[in-house]
């Protein structure tokens, strides 16, 4: 079995008195893509939110590569190599797109793959590098969330967290950011891909983690997902 690049222990997580993961349990295999899947709610942006520190746990824990990093702040969990692309994209809108990138650079944690520089993002998406002086608050959206996964690139991370990088967008910029993320898998980044439509993530990931009011309700390899068995519908509503 592959090294753990990411994994969370029985997470019980909070906002206040609001009990929003109970039991919270899953693993992200070295190398590999998990799909985490779920309705809106269901407690998918508080795990990621978990997993780098934005939130810390009442209980449970979280492993980065076999280091324990629960309760750790933001900036040690992303020392250790976990980026974020954070859902509605962040980006600073009034930074140009380079500014962007550059506020982000870190030399981390590159192994095979080449470092993740400004321009070898600017390889990756052309149409960044056509904008780079531009403010990145007028970006489309598709450019916008291009910048959002440049700029988490250029922390070099080895696990990449990616919230919901298709919501708003039209279904031929959807493919091309799937096209990245294949590539990006590809070069041998451990990801996890947070979506609604289990159709995007189904042809993608190894792995499916399906959340349902803030517990697992589903673990399981995508191949065995396609081939039917588990009723989606249940968790996911009807796609
Ligand atoms: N900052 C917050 N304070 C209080 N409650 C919150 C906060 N953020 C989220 N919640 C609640 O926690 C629960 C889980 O929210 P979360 O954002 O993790 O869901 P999600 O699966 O990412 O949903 P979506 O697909 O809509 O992004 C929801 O009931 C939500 O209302
Ligand atoms: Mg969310």
């Amino acid at each position: 079995m592959a090294n753990s690049a990411l994994e969370l222990h029985g997470i019980e997580a909070y906002y206040g008195d609001s009990h929003v993961l109970q039991q919270v349990s899953f693993r992200l295999g070295e190398g590999r893509l998990l799909g985490l899947l779920g309705r809106n709610g269901a407690g998918k942006s508080t795990c990621m939110n978990v997993s780098v520190g934005l939130l810390p746990p009442r209980a449970g824990s979280v492993e980065v590569f076999g280091a324990t990093v629960t309760r750790l702040p933001p900036e040690s969990v992303a020392a250790r190599g976990v980026a974020l692309v954070p859902q509605g994209r962040r980006i600073f809108k009034s930074l140009t797109v380079r500014e962007n990138l550059m506020v982000a650079a870190h030399a981390g944690f590159a192994t095979s793959h080449e470092p993740w520089t400004a321009d070898t993002v600017f390889a990756m998406f052309p149409r960044l590098a056509e904008r780079r002086g531009q403010l990145a608050g007028y970006l489309s959206g598709g450019e916008q969330q291009m910048l959002a996964i440049g700029r988490a690139l250029m922390a070099n991370p080895r696990v990449l967290l990616m919230d919901e990088p298709s919501e708003g967008l039209a279904p031929q910029v959807v493919a091309e950011v799937m096209a990245t993320i294949r590539k990006l898998k590809e070069s041998g980044l451990s990801i996890v891909l947070v979506e609604q439509n289990p159709k995007l993530v189904f042809d993608i990931a190894d792995d499916i983690v399906i959340l349902n009011s803030g517990r697992v309700a589903v673990v399981s390899t995508a191949e065995q997902l396609k081939s039917g068995g588990v009723d989606l519908r249940q968790h996911l509503g009807v796609f």
